[in-house]
C-alpha cells in the first residue's frame, strides 16, 4: 500500500470555526430590559456578522415579556415560558440543552453583561478556551462603583471558597461561553442557586479556563432576585461540586470546617457561660457537650452527607461515643494547658479542640458514618 502523505494540519482557527452560536438568557420579570438587550445584541449580530439566536427562558413572568417578544420582528429571538422547575440554573440548563448552536453563550437580561463581549470570547474559544467567562476581576475588568460594600464583600467570599474547583478569577459570573461539545461531555448537572457557571466548569471538566475582561453594569431597570436564600444555597452547590471533584478528600475539608463553625460555638458559649458566672470546669464540660451536638448536625448534614441513614439516633449515639472520646481528649487538654501553662480559658480550649479534631474524624469517618453509599472515590483521589 501507498504511504499516504501527510496532510497539513488545519490550523486550530480553522478547525473550530463555529457555525451557530445560541445566546440563553434567563429571565424572570425582565420585560423593561428585553428590547434594549435584543437592540444590542442585533447590533452585534450585524456588525459581526455571526449567525446568532437568542433563547429567552423565561420562569412564566406574566409581565409582558412573551407578549413582548412575539411582537418583535427579530426571527432569531426565541422565547420559551416554563412553569415546571423553576430557578435560575435550571432555566439556564434547560435552556442549553435546547439551544441548536455549537456555541453556548448565557447571559442575564438586566444589560449587566455587555452583548458586544460576545465576539472576543468566542474568538478566545476559537483559540482553544475550553470555557470563557466575561469577568469583572480581571485586568481591564470592572463593575459599577455604587455596588455596595456587602455584595463587593460577599462576591469575593464567593469566588475565594470556589477557588480548589477552578483558578479562575470570576467563577460566579453569570455571563460565559462553552462548546456544545464540551456541554454535552458534561454529567449528573444538579444545580442549586445562582453560580450555574462554576457547575459547567467543574461537571464539564473545562480545563482551559479563559476571561474577557468585562464592565458589570449595575441594572437600571428591574430588581435583582438575588436573595438571601439563593446565597446559602451556593454553600450547599459549593458541597456538591467539591464532592464530585474531589471525592473523599472533600469529607475532610468539610469535617474541618465544620470543626471550625464548632469551635467559634464552643468559644461563644464558654464565654457566655463564664460571664454567667459557672465555674471554669463546668463551663468547658458544657461547651464542649454543646458544640458536640452542633457539629454532629452538621458532619451528618453535610461532611458524610452521603452515609445518612434515615434512623439518626443511631448515628447520633455512635457519634457521641466516638467523639465522647475526643471530648475526654479535649477537656483533659484544655484543663492542661490552663493549669500548666497558666493560658486563658479559650486559648486552651483550641489546643483541646485541635488534638480532639484529629481524633474525631479518623473515628467519625471510618466507625460511625461507615457506609456502603459513599460515592466512590475519583480516580485522580487515589
Ligand atoms: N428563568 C429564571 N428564573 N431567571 C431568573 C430567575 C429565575 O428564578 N432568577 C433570576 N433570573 C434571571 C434574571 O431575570 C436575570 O436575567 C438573571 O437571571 C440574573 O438575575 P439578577 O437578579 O439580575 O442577578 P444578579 O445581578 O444579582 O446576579 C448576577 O451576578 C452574579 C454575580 O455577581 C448573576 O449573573 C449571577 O449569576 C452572578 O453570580
Ligand atoms: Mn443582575
Amino acid at each position: 500500500m501507498e504511504p499516504t502523505l501527510e496532510h497539513p494540519q488545519p490550523s486550530p482557527v480553522e478547525t473550530n470555526r463555529f457555525t451557530r452560536i445560541t445566546v440563553v438568557v434567563p429571565t424572570y420579570c425582565e420585560a423593561e430590559n428585553l428590547p434594549h438587550l435584543i437592540d444590542r445584541l442585533g447590533k452585534v449580530r450585524e456588525q459581526s456578522g455571526l449567525d446568532l439566536d437568542v433563547l429567552i427562558m423565561d420562569d412564566n413572568s406574566q409581565d409582558g415579556s412573551a407578549e413582548l417578544i412575539a411582537a418583535r420582528p427579530e426571527k432569531w429571538v426565541q422565547i420559551v415560558v416554563r412553569t415546571q422547575d423553576r430557578g435560575l440554573s435550571p432555566s439556564v440548563l434547560d435552556g442549553m440543552k435546547r439551544a441548536t448552536g455549537d456555541v453556548l453563550v448565557c447571559m442575564d437580561a438586566d444589560l449587566s453583561h455587555p452583548p458586544e463581549a460576545i465576539p472576543q470570547m468566542l474568538h478566545k474559544l476559537e483559540e482553544g478556551a475550553d470555557f470563557v467567562i466575561g469577568s469583572r476581576y480581571v485586568q481591564g475588568g470592572s463593575t459599577s462603583d455604587d455596588w455596595g460594600f456587602l455584595r463587593w464583600l460577599n462576591s469575593r467570599v464567593a469566588t475565594l471558597l470556589a477557588r480548589p474547583l477552578t483558578s479562575a478569577r470570576d467563577p460566579m459570573a453569570g455571563f460565559f461561553a462553552l462548546r456544545r461539545s464540551s456541554f454535552e461531555a458534561g454529567h449528573d448537572f444538579n444545580p442549586v442557586g445562582y453560580k450555574i457557571g462554576l457547575e459547567f466548569i467543574v461537571k464539564c471538566g473545562c480545563e482551559r479556563v479563559v476571561e474577557v475582561p468585562i464592565h458589570f453594569e449595575d441594572r437600571l431597570l428591574g430588581k435583582s432576585k438575588l436573595t438571601m436564600r439563593q446565597q446559602l444555597l451556593y454553600i450547599k452547590h459549593l458541597r456538591r461540586l467539591y464532592t464530585f471533584k474531589f471525592g473523599a478528600w472533600s469529607q475532610l475539608v468539610q469535617f474541618l470546617t465544620v470543626g471550625g463553625l464548632g469551635t467559634l460555638v464552643n468559644l461563644v458559649l464558654l464565654t457566655f457561660l463564664l460571664r454567667l458566672g459557672l465555674e471554669l470546669k463546668p463551663a468547658v464540660a458544657l461547651a464542649i457537650l454543646l458544640s458536640m451536638v452542633f457539629n454532629f448536625v452538621l458532619n451528618r448534614r453535610f461532611s458524610f452527607g452521603e452515609a445518612r441513614e434515615p434512623r439518626w439516633l443511631k448515628q447520633f449515639v455512635g457519634f457521641m461515643a466516638a467523639c465522647s472520646v475526643g471530648a475526654v481528649i479535649n477537656y483533659v487538654v484544655t484543663l492542661l494547658f490552663v493549669g500548666m501553662f497558666g493560658l486563658r480559658a479559650q486559648l486552651a480550649a483550641l489546643v483541646g479542640i485541635a488534638a480532639a479534631t484529629a481524633f474525631n474524624f479518623v473515628a467519625s469517618r471510618y466507625l460511625v458514618f461507615r457506609s456502603s453509599h459513599f460515592r466512590p472515590p475519583h480516580d485522580h483521589v487515589k
